[in-house]
């Protein structure tokens, strides 16, 4: 059914100078689904998502978001009608709290242009929302403790929280496990399956048995074009697909 398609690319491609990244790929992403993008290093998925959010120009190829037309639209346009990408760790303030942080983040004006002012019963709300999702990712603890003395995994929540902050409708999150211990893993593993229960989220990892875990359905690239596509158990038998990993070492 169309309408339950959140986010739909037909014919996406990327010309770098003549060399094809991302070729003729069509993605549609079911509302409220964990989709995964997976695929070998160099398969385009990178350039995949910052052609979904406009970071990059597609070279052809349109995408739409809750049906509307986005191809054209500017990042900032893309993040207020509800498709945000996760905020890379160096976004996140060092030397604020945590709490400073998630406060930041939700006054970052989505919606409104900027605002000279606030009142005294906005920041108390702002200070309420902040420590629940604070609480929501796990961080209550460190609610007071500057981002930058934050163990690694939780630096991780923290940025999931600051992107919740926006509240979006679908969130693209790009390898949320990398460089994480195993402790953390499951955590923000945890993390994304209760984030997702009333959004969608695209994310590309590459940790299988995450990937194996939390998706609903895979897409596999392999040099810039789809290789296969399907839940877990179908793809991971797939002889291309399987070939593919085992062909550049990656599994
Ligand atoms: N800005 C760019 N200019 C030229 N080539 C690029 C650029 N960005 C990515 N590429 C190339 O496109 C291919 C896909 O890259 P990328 O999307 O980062 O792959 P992945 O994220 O799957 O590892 C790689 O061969 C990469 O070198
Ligand atoms: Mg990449």
């Amino acid at each position: 059914m169309a309408d339950d398609i959140i986010l739909e690319a037909t014919g996406l491609t990327k010309e770098f100078l003549g060399f094809v990244a991302v070729k003729d790929v069509d993605l549609r992403v079911r509302r409220h689904s964990i989709h995964a993008l997976i695929g070998p290093n160099g398969a385009g998925k990178t350039t995949c998502f910052n052609l979904l959010t406009h970071f990059l120009v597609p070279t052809s190829g349109r995408i739409r978001f809750n049906g509307n037309d986005i191809t054209g639209s500017s990042p900032a346009a893309i993040a207020r009608m509800g498709l945000v990408r996760s905020f890379q760790i160096s976004a996140v303030f060092p030397h604020l709290s945590v709490r400073d942080n998630v406060r930041v983040a939700l006054q970052r004006p989505l919606r409104n242009s900027f605002q000279f002012w606030r009142s005294e019963r906005v920041l108390d709300s702002l200070n309420a929302r902040a420590l629940e999702l604070i609480d929501a990712v796990g961080l209550g603890p460190y609610a007071e403790l500057p981002a930058v003395e934050l163990p690694y995994g939780r630096k991780r929540a923290l940025e999931i929280a600051t992107t919740l902050a926006l509240d979006p409708e679908m969130m693209l999150l790009d390898e949320p496990m990398a460089g994480l211990a195993h402790e953390d893993i499951d955590r923000i593993a945890a993390l994304i399956r209760k984030v997702a229960a009333d959004r969608t989220v695209l994310m590309v990892e590459h940790n299988m048995s995450v990937v194996a875990d939390l998706s609903d359905m895979i897409t596999v690239l392999a040099r810039g074009e789809k290789l296969a596509e399907g839940p877990y158990g179908e793809v991971s038998k797939h002889p291309q697909v399987i070939e593919a990993y085992v062909g550049t070492g990656h599994g």
